[in-house]
């Protein structure tokens, strides 16, 4: 079956490199491009981060281009220095990588993504495990984008209560503005929440075994060791959420998730739900996601240490 070709909108971020690595070393997708966003940790160390990422893993053939740094809506200013006590200072807390020589492209992540898609229409899905920023101007400053993606995958939101706020899921949060234009775009995007990424984890022993991977292990336990302590600290859990990886394993093997078309609301107020996502009630509301309501844990376990192994034996 041939290769799903990919754009990864992220904002590394430890679960987002994972996410990158994933993407590399899984013949079901083609990773094109990387765009970046803030989120996670400031642009410019998310976009350092990706190239470092990619550099890594022997892949500075795939182009990286910087997009918002800055949230469209409510909070504008930079939401990331809410999310330092998860990826650290440098997004990428606990792994020493090697600072790339490859540079981004002179292109805004936006207009890299428009051109790729419209170059290739119906057959490039976007996968969005940042917050929506990015996106949302893509559908606003290039309109005849929507049409011809093949798909749109987001990681983001919760129907069970958020990790940034009581309410909010992370993503939404940093930009609720944008994700409510995203969601209302009729899209109707794969939307993997907290709802199953919270069981989306690796153990503290699975983190320590892949230190003995060749070439990347090293790096792989120092990050994931150091987003294992946050999750220790931040949720008194002893296992480390992989939010990223579990959005795009959808792409991967759609049959790792359990789907289901619903009416999606998000606020996109300034109060104190800003980012909640939660079920329109509006009578007859249009469908506008696929929402994530199940996952098969242990397959998307295996298949994601299965293949870290295989992209490190290949370095
Ligand atoms: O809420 C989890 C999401 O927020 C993940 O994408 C993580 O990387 C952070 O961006
Ligand atoms: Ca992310």
């Amino acid at each position: 079956m041939a290769a799903t070709p990919i754009i990864l909108d992220c904002d590394p971020g430890i679960d987002d490199a994972i996410a990158i690595l994933l993407a590399l070393a899984s013949p079901e997708v083609e990773l094109l491009a990387i765009t970046t966003v803030v989120g996670n940790t400031s642009l410019a160390n998310a976009t350092q981060n990706a190239l470092n990422v990619l550099a890594w893993a022997g892949r500075e053939d795939i182009p990286v281009a910087a997009g918002e740094s800055v949230a469209i809506g409510p909070p504008n200013d930079i939401p990331w220095n809410d999310a330092i006590g998860v990826h650290g200072e440098t997004g990428l807390d606990g792994a020493e990588l090697p600072r790339a020589a490859s540079a981004i492209v002179d292109e805004h992540a936006v207009d890299l993504i428009a051109r790729t898609v419209l170059a290739r229409p119906g057959e490039i899905t976007l996968v969005a495990t940042g917050p929506l920023t990015n996106v949302a101007l893509l559908l606003e400053r290039h309109p005849d984008v929507a049409p011809a993606l093949r798909d749109l995958v987001i990681m983001g939101g919760s129907l069970a209560g958020g990790n940034m706020s009581e309410y909010a899921e992370f993503n939404i949060w940093c930009d609720a503005t944008a994700a409510a234009q995203v969601l209302d775009a009729g899209l109707e995007p794969v939307v993997v929440g907290l709802d199953v990424t919270r069981q989306a984890t690796l153990s503290e022993a699975d983190v320590h075994a892949l230190e003995e991977l060749p070439v990347l292990g090293p790096g792989i336990h120092g990050m994931l060791l150091f987003y294992l302590q946050k999750h220790r600290e931040w949720h008194g859990k002893n296992a480390v959420q992989q939010h990223d990886s579990l959005a795009l394993s959808w792409v991967i093997d759609p049959t790792l998730l359990v789907l289901r078309p619903l009416a999606l609301g998000v606020d996109a107020s300034d109060g104190p739900a800003r980012g909640e996502t939660y079920v329109s009630d509006q009578p007859a509301a249009a469908v506008t996601v696929r929402w994530a309501i199940d996952l098969h844990a242990a397959r998307f376990r295996e298949l994601l240490l299965e293949r870290l192994a295989a992209l490190a034996a290949a370095r």
